[in-house]
């Protein structure tokens, strides 16, 4: 009798994949049941419920592994989606997010999908840079389960809760602040619109550190919400909740971009094509090719002469949202103030101009004494080094300035003796150098060691505050070799991604490095809290 040698133990499972013995030996029991390998395998079977837990570990396992790749605010929902295929439903609530931690809805991205995830957070529409696209898609994923009760977490959750917060401390529990003044930051001709803004707290009970933002809940433009009411055909004062429908359109509703559930109205109350039109607009289609220019108001004009029930209507809309600004000041040298620097967002779309409705409230409707709804959002990882020697190199153009602003302040008047270096940019020198006088004077004073200027449209090329990086990199290396730490603030879409990038060319250059370990060396200031961002 001969013996065949036993087979070599076989695994379907690739080697990398992130798996325990115990799971990668049920996981190869499952596939070649399934596959029809037979017992010859030299793979054993678990028991269905054995498999089941291993299974769910596994999953927490992937989860814990799975470094959320889609976690970049410049790429397209869609991918983010695609890349979180297959992933357990909050990763994917989690890839439907902005991705940019701007912590806007209260939370971070994660933290939000977990919320959800867990029936913690009952609002799926609190995702500003997400917008539309990411309330469709986190409805669809929601329906998935929605109607079963909250699962139980596997291990404590240490998402922040909201609604506890104390006064002025989110944007669930606003306090009064009240608009002291407003003052244009660029000379006439420059083509941007910014503001210093100030805000009185004497009264409010809030503080802040710097490094923190300041949430505010602006109101609409009146004579956008007088369109509104003109168009949609009801009077002014119609009693919605007991207040007038012109106060309800002024205070507590969004009329930006048409919501789905505006078109799903429409549809109710109409028939035919004008009926299909509006359902394939609730559904993200794009009939006519207009859906990018259809606001509140831009909505009621397409279906002109269709006039839902006014509750109804107000009900349809999505509530307005608070705005964050990047606080500018520090109490240190300015107690019971806050100032902020407001790009006044202006452009047009369709036939219209558009306002910005939280940076026009501040940088042109807002009148001295006008009491703001406001509370303080605490910064979790922006915040000045805890050392007061420890050298800071600030990367801000344009708006990103505004927390550079306060920290500057803040080292003056604790008198901290490490050294701080500014880089800020704009388009052009002669009108966008925000803050000049001031940057003098700490030059002068020694706290502003060294600023570093990019004028993105006085030459003929453009240039920015990464070019400027790249040209004293020598420098900067050596700062950073020194302990110096690194803040970025700003726009999140590009310029953020391309100073890092900057930084890592320099990190490799004169860090003498690979680019993999110049990335390596990037990562790591990251974690160790030396490279901070606030981007939005
Ligand atoms: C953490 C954080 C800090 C921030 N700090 C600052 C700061 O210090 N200073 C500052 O100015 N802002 C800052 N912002 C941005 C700020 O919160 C607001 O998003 C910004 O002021 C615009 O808000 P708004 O209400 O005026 O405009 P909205 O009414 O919200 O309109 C803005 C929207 O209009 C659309 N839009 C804008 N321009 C165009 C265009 N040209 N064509 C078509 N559509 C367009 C876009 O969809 C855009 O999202 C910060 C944001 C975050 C999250
Ligand atoms: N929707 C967009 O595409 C967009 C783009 C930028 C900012 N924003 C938003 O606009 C608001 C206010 O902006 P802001 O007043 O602070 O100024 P900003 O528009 O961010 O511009 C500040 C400076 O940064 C330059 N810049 C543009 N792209 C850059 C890049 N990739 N890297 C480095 N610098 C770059 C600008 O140059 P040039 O203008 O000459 O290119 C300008 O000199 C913010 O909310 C911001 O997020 C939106």
């Amino acid at each position: 009798m001969t013996h065949s040698p036993p087979l070599p133990k076989l695994s379907l499972l690739p080697e990398s994949a992130p798996f325990t013995p115990e799971q990668r030996a049920w996981l190869d029991g499952f596939f070649a049941a399934a596959l029809g390998l037979g017992d010859g395998s030299g793979i054993t079977a678990l028991s269905a419920q054995d498999g089941a837990a291993l299974l769910a570990d596994a999953g927490a396992a992937i989860e814990q592994d799975d470094g959320a790749p889609w976690h970049d605010q410049t790429m397209p929902l869609a991918d983010r989606l695609k890349l979180a295929d297959g992933r357990p439903l909050r990763r994917r609530m989690m890839a439907a997010m902005g991705q940019q931690d701007c912590g806007q809805c209260g939370y971070n991205c994660q933290d939000y999908a977990d919320a959800i995830f867990y029936k913690k957070e009952a609002k799926l529409n609190l995702c500003v840079p997400g917008g539309k696209e990411t309330l469709r898609t986190l409805r669809t994923l929601f329906d998935e389960f929605g109607a079963t009760a909250a699962p139980a977490p596997a291990a404590p959750l240490a998402i922040p809760v909201q609604t506890a917060a104390a006064a002025g401390r989110s944007r669930d529990n606003p306090v009064e602040a009240v608009f002291v003044s407003r003052a244009r930051l660029n000379k006439p001709g420059s083509a941007k619109e910014t503001w210093h803004i100030e805000l009185d707290l004497s009264d409010s009970g809030l503080d802040y550190v710097v490094g923190d933002c300041f949430g505010i809940f602006p109101t609409n433009d009146p004579a956008l919400v007088e369109a509104v009411i003109k168009a949609f055909g009801a009077p002014a004062d119609f009693p919605i909740g007991g207040r007038p429908l012109r106060q309800v359109l002024t205070e507590e509703v969004a009329l930006g971009p048409a919501p789905d559930v505006l078109f799903q109205l429409y549809s109710y109350v109409t028939g035919g094509a004008r009926r299909q039109k509006a359902q394939a607009l609730a559904s993200g289609e794009d009939p006519d090719g207009d859906v990018a220019t259809l606001d509140v108001l831009g909505a009621i004009e397409k279906f002109a002469g269709i006039r839902p029930d006014p509750e109804a209507f107000i009900e349809a809309l999505e509530p307005m949202q608070p705005r964050l600004f990047s606080i500018a000041s520090s109490p240190k040298s300015n107690p019971g103030r806050v100032a902020l620097t407001v790009d006044a967002v202006r452009y047009r779309l369709g036939k219209r101009q558009r306002l910005g409705v939280a940076s026009t409230f501040l940088g042109e409707r807002a009148a001295p004494g006008r009491k703001v709804n406001a509370y303080v959002q605490r910064a979790q990882h922006f915040a000045l080094p805890p050392d007061p020697a420890t050298a800071i190199i600030m990367i801000g153009p344009g708006t990103g300035v505004a927390p550079f602003r306060a920290f500057l302040h803040e080292r003056m008047a604790t008198k901290a003796p490490g050294r701080n270096w500014l880089f800020f940019g704009h388009q052009h020198s002669d009108y966008d150098f925000f803050y000049e006088d001031e940057f003098t004077g700490l030059r002068a004073a020694q706290v502003l060691t060294r600023l570093s200027l990019a004028w993105s449209r006085d030459g003929e090329q453009k240039f920015y505050v990464q070019d400027r990086m790249r040209e004293v990199g020598r420098d900067l290396w050596a700062w950073l070799a020194d302990g110096a730490h690194v803040y970025v603030c700003g726009d999140a879409k590009h310029m953020a991604k391309d100073v890092e990038r900057a930084l890592v060319d320099i990190v490799a250059q004169f860090g003498a490095r690979k680019t993999d370990e110049a990335i390596a060396f990037v990562a790591d200031l990251k974690k160790r809290g030396r490279y901070q961002q606030d981007v939005y």
